[in-house]
């Protein structure tokens, strides 16, 4: 695709900048996030119609706060500096910035004290989302003040030669009600963009793209039946057809019944190239005994990448690997507060690429997981596949916890698809962001008829979340979870105790292991 109508957004930091990504994406623009110490350098080899200056957690006269070249204002390209962005237009033009004697957080009511294209449409009054700890005291020279909040007397300001506009809320986040507008103004009245940022173009662009790029060469790619695989996989056969080799691997931890409907479904619909190996045996053999978490998930990965590679080997010259990465992986984040730790090592057990010497095809590098969706639905992928919830790599070894058996998988598998048939009964699954029933390593007393039983707890876990880095419990109906508690212990020999998991993400993660 080319960048004609391209939002550069320079992020310096916030929690928030992928959200910007996001909302203008929303609209049919394309939008690419660059670190700031990169950013001047993507800004003139790629010339955005607009530029975004994000937020942060610093102020701009902390030691050590992130920067920008100030050439970027002499490009003659429009700017909107959002919080700690009008910070840096405001100490690039000679305004001043103060240091608040609170740091101001949360709604606020913002007011227009001067109508302009940027506001074109917007409520005069209107709620907004604050976070900040320093406010603009003296507007920078060529700016005029164009509304004010409580806390913030220069609120918004903008030079509207230059076409340059500063925001101390944050339009991106759902509280500022006007918010959404007047990033479209920004976009589509300031920046002129057209809205041709589709899945249809995406796909027509893309396929020729790799039509030119694999020519009668064959590519191979990992077909997990995940949203990501799935839909890489059917855009790609578009422009390869046989010459892409699929390869569903079953590693015995899949949910019930999962690869023989992957299988059916991408032979039988979409007539795709696609290998099955039932690879459980070696896997369940090389887990035997494992309890810990991050072992499981090493031998997992590794195990993936040995049985993949044999399969890739049998089809000779193979140049072309495809992987489902998305955007989210491949940002580079600014790092203000140093270096997270390691919780969980995410690998996605479909990564395999250094080992196995061949290209990488990543048609969905640049996509967030709704446009992924988007396309898929486009390229007609059943519902029941694009809206599918997330499921780790690691598959049911991370859900089994303690020691992974057939006999437990099977007892997993059982309740796991009970519950979510109950949840898909009760016309809920799209509103649960991931929904899985956890084997506890527990027994428990029970009674049914007059015997006494002694067998195993089963957790359901359900959570709502937009990107699975924070997440919320789900407050169910309790007449779901009875049902669906009924069923479990009634119907799965093994399971006589049924309990809910009521922790948000953090402290809990949304897997147990
Ligand atoms: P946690 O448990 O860290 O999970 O809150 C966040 C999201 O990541 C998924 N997850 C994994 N995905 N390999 C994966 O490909 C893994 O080892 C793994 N562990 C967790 C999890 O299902 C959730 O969507």
């Amino acid at each position: 695709m080319d960048n004609k109508n391209l939002i550069i957004i320079i992020d310096f930091g916030s929690q928030y900048t992928q959200l910007i990504a996001r909302r203008i994406r929303e609209k049919n623009v394309f939008s690419e996030i660059f670190p700031h110490t990169n950013a001047i350098n993507k800004i003139k080899e790629l010339k955005p119609k607009g530029v975004i200056l994000s937020g942060g957690p610093m102020s701009v006269f902390e030691e050590d706060s992130p920067q920008i070249s100030k050439e970027v204002f002499e490009l003659g390209i429009p700017i909107l500096g959002i919080c700690y962005g009008m910070q840096i237009i405001t100490a690039a033009f000679g305004g001043k910035i103060e240091l608040a004697k609170d740091r101001e957080y949360g709604k606020a009511e913002f007011k227009i004290t001067n109508e302009n294209k940027i506001f074109d449409k917007i409520e005069k009054s209107s709620t907004v989302w604050m976070s900040h700890g320093a406010f603009i005291s003296e507007a920078p020279v060529g700016f005029e003040i164009t509304g004010t909040s409580e806390n913030s007397p220069i609120c918004s300001f903008a030079n509207f030669e230059k076409n340059f506009f500063g925001l101390q809320f944050h339009p991106e986040v759902m509280h500022s009600t006007q918010g959404k507008k007047i990033l479209d103004n920004f976009i589509f009245n300031i920046c002129g963009c057209e809205a041709d940022w589709t899945p249809e173009n995406f796909i027509e662009s893309n396929v020729k793209k790799i039509k030119e790029m694999v020519g009668n060469d064959k590519a191979i790619c990992a077909l997990s039946g995940g949203v990501d695989s799935s839909v890489a996989a059917i855009l790609v056969e578009k422009a390869l057809g046989d010459n892409l080799i699929c390869v569903h691997v079953d590693t015995g931890m899949m949910r019930k019944n999962e690869s023989a409907e992957i299988i059916k479904m991408f032979k039988d619909t979409y007539n795709l190239n696609i290998i099955h190996i039932d690879a459980s045996e070696i896997f369940l053999k090389r887990l035997e005994g494992v309890t810990e978490p991050e072992k499981k998930r090493k031998i997992i990965g590794n195990t993936f990448i040995e049985v993949f590679e044999e399969e890739a080997k049998k089809h000779g010259d193979i140049k072309y690997l495809i992987q489902g990465t998305l955007y989210p992986d491949v940002i580079e984040s600014v790092s203000v507060k140093g270096q997270s730790v390691t919780i969980k090592t995410h690998h996605n057990v479909g990564g395999l690429p250094e080992k196995m010497n061949m290209k990488l095809i990543e048609p969905f590098r640049l996509l967030f997981k709704d446009e992924v969706r988007n396309i898929g639905k486009e390229l007609k992928l059943p519902d029941e596949f694009v809206k599918r919830h997330p499921f780790p790599g690691p598959g049911l070894a991370v859900r089994v916890l303690g020691d992974i058996t057939k006999e437990r998988l099977d007892v997993l598998r059982e309740a796991d698809a009970i519950y979510i048939d109950e949840i898909k009964k009760a016309g809920i699954y799209d509103e649960i962001w991931q929904a899985f029933a956890v084997l506890l390593p527990v027994q428990s007393v029970g009674v049914m008829g007059d015997a006494r039983t002694y067998e195993n707890v089963c957790a359901l876990r359900a959570v709502t979340s937009t990107d699975g880095m924070t997440a919320d419990w789900y407050k169910f109906d309790y007449s779901i979870l009875e049902k669906a508690s009924n069923r479990i212990i009634r119907s799965v020999p093994g399971i006589n105790r049924v309990c809910y998991d009521v922790s948000s993400k953090p402290p809990a993660t949304i897997e147990w292991e």
